[in-house]
């Protein structure tokens, strides 16, 4: 297997094992233990210095994991940021009902899903069970994972819509009930479905306070093409930021000579705009800088003008030019599969990229000998946005907008680059290393 493939199927594992925002995190946090990171705990002030490798989780969906070089507040912060959620159906806490003799679940969108992607696929659930706790009134959590596919979205037979491949509204609201199972009971309680979560985490369903329940698309990612060029999975956006921030850290001798403060940075809720406490926009990230800064001995003052001379890369997937469609790309710019990782610019901000943060990234590219190349939208077109220019305005420091180019994003699987892959974890040992 050549690097570029073993790198790949890495990315398919961790996928596989993150169906939501909460294994995401529960695993990069098991890699980092594994690798002598100690859970930071703000209010017990530890005395930090060079070396330390300390981990902090919010809501079990976001976390921040750092470690400490040589002169730390002078040479500054590097922060490598991503999102660790994906659009997905939530599942509603009264969800079961029954018609037609089939027991459905009732369902929210969470984020920008493309629809039509969700049916004729064996789709699954996973999240966090808050269960009572009769020692306090602070519940106890527990994550879940049926892992099997255990629901369909089946489509209308086409001879009942014979217009259907000419686009066909979905309306969430009707469409988007997933079938679990038949039945021949009129009404089936909330309790049986109750049942079936505390059977799986052993536990009793009276217990079941509530849950935060995502859909996934079950069967596990491959690698396609004739020469095995193309990664076809669930979730790239963005795990497959996630996972390159972390493999090119872990990659890297605790033991080694580097500058400042590496960072890594990932939130919660991109696709539904950040604004939580446990997504970009929250005040946590400043909070625990803060305190990174004061527990090394730095003043309050030294904290404000660490901004000035730090850098943060904040990887979120690109558009790749699609042949089929290739008139919705600029004309002069064409990100490629394959072709490196992306620098996304966009006149609105929308991209907290500029020509000086571009330039940084640039530089680094050349020095780790990986091509890149750029995104930005047709100049009619409002395009996405993702987590850089929120953090960059809550650390008002240097931010780069970058990702790897992929097609289909926002489809229950999406297609990206098997090099691409390789090429951005090359660049961020480099990053992690200055
Ligand atoms: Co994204």
């Amino acid at each position: 297997m050549d690097k570029y493939t073993v790198a790949a199927n890495e990315l398919l594992d961790f996928i596989e094992k993150s169906p939501t925002a909460y294994q995401a995190v529960a695993n990069i946090k098991e890699a980092l233990l594994a690798c002598g990171f100690k859970v930071y705990q703000p209010s017990q002030k530890p005395n930090l210095k060079k070396g330390d490798r300390y981990l902090y989780t919010k809501n079990d969906s976001a976390i921040l994991a750092f470690e400490i070089g040589n002169n730390p507040i002078k040479n500054g912060l590097r922060i490598f940021g991503a999102h660790t959620d994906s659009p997905s159906l939530r599942i509603k806490p009264n969800s079961i009902s029954v018609k037609d003799n089939v027991i459905r679940l009732n369902t929210e969108i969470y984020g920008g899903p493309i629809l039509n992607t969700w049916f004729d696929r064996p789709l699954s659930l996973a999240g966090r069970v808050t269960i009572k706790n009769d020692q306090s009134f602070e519940p106890k959590t527990k994550l879940i994972d049926f892992k099997k596919p255990i629901l369909i979205l089946p489509n209308l037979a086409i001879h009942m819509n014979r217009e259907v491949n000419k686009g066909v509204e979905i309306k969430a609201n009707q469409h988007l009930l997933p079938f679990i199972a038949l039945t021949d009971e009129k009404e089936i309680k909330q309790d049986w479905f109750n049942e079936l979560i505390a059977k799986k985490l052993d536990i009793k369903a009276e217990d079941i306070l509530d849950f935060d329940l995502f859909v996934y698309e079950a069967s596990p990612g491959e690698i396609v093409g004739i020469k095995n060029e193309f990664i076809l999975a669930p979730r790239l956006d963005n795990l497959a930021m996630c996972q390159a921030g972390i493999k090119s850290l872990l990659s890297l001798s605790e033991k080694r000579e580097f500058n400042g403060i590496n960072i890594l940075l990932y939130t919660d809720n991109e696709e539904v705009g950040s604004m939580t406490k446990q997504g970009a926009n929250s005040l946590f990230l400043r909070d625990i800088i803060e305190s990174i800064c004061l527990n090394l001995g730095a003043s309050r003052q030294d904290f404000l003008a660490i901004f000035d001379h730090s850098m943060m890369i904040s990887a979120d997937q690109a558009h790749a030019v699609h042949p089929n469609y290739s008139e919705f790309s600029d004309p002069d710019h064409r990100p490629m599969i394959n072709g490196g990782p992306v620098i996304k610019l966009a006149a609105s901000q929308s991209y907290a990229s500029d020509s000086k943060s571009a330039g940084y990234f640039m530089q680094l590219c050349e020095k780790a000998n990986v091509p890149y190349q750029w995104f930005v939208n047709r100049s009619d077109l409002r395009g996405g946005s993702t987590i850089g220019s929120i953090t960059a305005s809550r650390l008002p420091m240097s931010t780069v907008d970058i990702g790897n180019a992929i097609w289909a994003m926002h489809s229950s699987r999406e297609t990206g680059g098997v090099k691409d892959i390789y090429y951005l974890e090359k660049v961020l040992k480099l990053f992690f290393n200055i």
